[in-house]
């Protein structure tokens, strides 16, 4: 004991460096840096491990990081908490630097009558078209915000989160849709639902996985919030790949609300067992429809057309077919994904969409589909030439997770999210207020549909369902520095019917809080 405690206190920092050298060098086998470079080694792990973190607070300039730079972050978290999210001195950007978007403003601008519905309202920014009206569904349905909460679930994102945005949404009278998980109840505050499954039909799904209508024809009855259903076909950062939820995340409720077993793997296959032909796939939309009275669409990241190109023949030939379609960015987001599919599969927003519009445009179908739009367009100029090359809606995921506090830490697939929004950890998601959090989303959808509207008067219009492709250039390189988008893509978009913005809000399918 003596000879213990005559020990001096840096000798025994000395043992401990012995005891971690004889470690790296002896014992573990799994990293050769720490064998050859014995305690310096670890160094390098660490700084490894904090590099990210370096980079985003430290070196990375404004305009650098990726998915999203700090401008664009700063600009969300600006507008969720209604502060100044100006900036002075004018634009920080290279506009002549290739891809940058402009927007043609008018000589002067749309100016708005007296009592015009934003007039009253400066956030009022409906969908200009109708869900589910072309194929007379028994309750079609107008979207109330043009911005709206794209698929995410219950089981991505925290309990907590998932009540933010519901909250939120009914806020500011946008939907929320659901994402693969099913519908859980804190989806259920009241926002307008867009109900979205997958090849996994979490929540309507049979002891077998297979899908159960009786169950979603149950589930729409019980919640009249839902006001349309989506099918998910792929999203842009996985196309074709299925899933699996491990049992170790399988919650007792998660396995409620999913339908799923406690204790078993769960598998999401790349294909649906519903239908596996187009025609199929048709008179499963028909059939979900008709028993559900709702406007059904389908989601999907774009790459090849000719399966496209069959369902808009059969779209002509029987009449029948989705009421919306989401198209999804390969640079879209995910909970989780391996890179080679989210970096490389399928077809970035702007090409995916501009190639499935043309091809629904050249068979005259794009009158009876709405179109909605995600990847990145949740920025009232993106948002503009998404409307200008045919969009009617955008859905933003990552944008909303970041109004209600996800700090882009990016590890959502590891369960430990330390905003509280992408994990199921109690301790963690605890931090999340949703009645203030609900309140930043509502905030963020009010100030980008507020901004989208003054970039809709400049640009001389009153809603951005009249941007044309003629509208918006975008730098394409040197020698042509930049082109109108009906230039670059080679179409114009299809002229959207649209009298006024107080013929939207008497509309008697108008969603939101009407
Ligand atoms: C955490 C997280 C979970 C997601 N879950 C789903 C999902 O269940 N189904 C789906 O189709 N897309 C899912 N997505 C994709 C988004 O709905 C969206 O299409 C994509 O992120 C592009 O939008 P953004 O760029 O605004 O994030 C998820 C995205 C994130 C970030």
């Amino acid at each position: 004991m003596d000879f213990i405690s005559g020990i001096s206190w840096w000798m025994w920092i000395l043992i401990v460096l012995l005891i971690v050298a004889i470690r790296d060098i002896f014992i573990q086998k799994a990293h050769t840096i720490s064998h050859n470079y014995p305690i310096v080694g670890h160094l390098r792990y660490m700084l490894e491990k904090i590099g990210p973190e370096l980079r985003q607070y430290l070196v990375a300039n404004n305009r650098e990081e990726l998915p999203f730079n700090r401008i664009e972050r700063g600009w969300v978290y600006a507008s969720a908490k209604h502060e100044n999210n100006y900036e002075g001195f004018g634009t920080e950007r290279d506009i002549y630097a290739h891809q940058h978007i402009f927007i043609n403003n008018a000589m002067m601008p749309f100016k708005p009558k007296e009592n015009h519905p934003n007039e009253i309202d400066k956030t009022f920014l409906p969908c200009a078209k109708v869900m589910g009206l072309h194929n007379k569904r028994k309750k079609p349905f107008r979207p109330a915000s043009v911005i709206n909460v794209s698929a995410m679930s219950f089981g991505s994102l925290s309990a907590k989160a998932v009540e933010s945005l519901n909250k939120g949404v009914k806020m500011a009278g946008a939907y929320h849709n659901t994402g693969e998980g099913g519908l859980s109840p804190y989806h259920s505050y009241g926002g307008d639902v867009i109900f979205h499954f997958g090849t996994g039909y979490f929540g309507v799904r049979n002891e077998d996985g297979t899908f159960s209508l009786e169950k979603l024809v149950k589930l729409v009855e019980d919640n009249p919030s839902i006001r349309a259903i989506e099918i998910k076909l792929s999203q842009g950062a996985k196309p074709g790949k299925g899933g699996v939820l491990p049992a170790s995340k399988i919650t007792k409720e998660i396995a409620a609300i999913r339908h799923v077993e406690l204790g078993k793997d769960v598998l999401s296959p790349p294909n649906h067992s519903a239908f596996t032909t187009i025609p199929e796939m048709v008179d499963f939309i028909e059939k979900i429809a008709e028993a559900t009275g709702l406007p059904v669409g389908i989601k999907a990241a774009i790459g090849k057309l000719e399966q496209w190109e069959e369902l808009a023949d059969l779209m002509i030939k029987t009449g029948k077919g989705p009421d919306f379609i989401t198209v999804d960015g390969g640079e879209g987001g995910t909970g989780a994904a391996p890179p080679s599919f989210a970096d490389h599969v399928s077809l970035p927003w702007v090409y995916g969409f501009s190639d499935l519009y043309k091809l629904f445009q050249r068979k005259e179908l794009t009158d009876r589909i709405v179109f909605i739009g995600s990847g990145k367009l949740g920025f009232p100029a993106k948002a503009a030439m998404a409307f200008a090359m045919g969009a009617d809606c955008i859905n933003v995921a990552r944008e909303a997770m970041m109004s209600i506090g996800c700090i882009q830490a990016q590890v959502c697939h590891t369960n430990r999210c330390p905003s509280g929004v992408a994990t199921q950890s109690k301790w963690l998601q605890s931090g999340i207020d949703p009645t203030l959090k609900s309140a930043r989303l509502a905030q963020y959808f009010k100030t980008f549909r507020k901004e989208f509207i003054e970039i809709t008067h400049a640009a001389g219009y009153e809603h951005p369902c009249q941007f044309k492709m003629s509208d918006i250039e975008i730098n394409v390189d040197d020698h042509n520095l930049s082109k109108e988008l009906n230039k670059t893509y080679m179409y114009n978009k299809t002229h959207v019917p649209f009298t006024d913005m107080q013929d939207l809000k008497d509309c008697i399918y108008l969603g939101g809080n009407n």
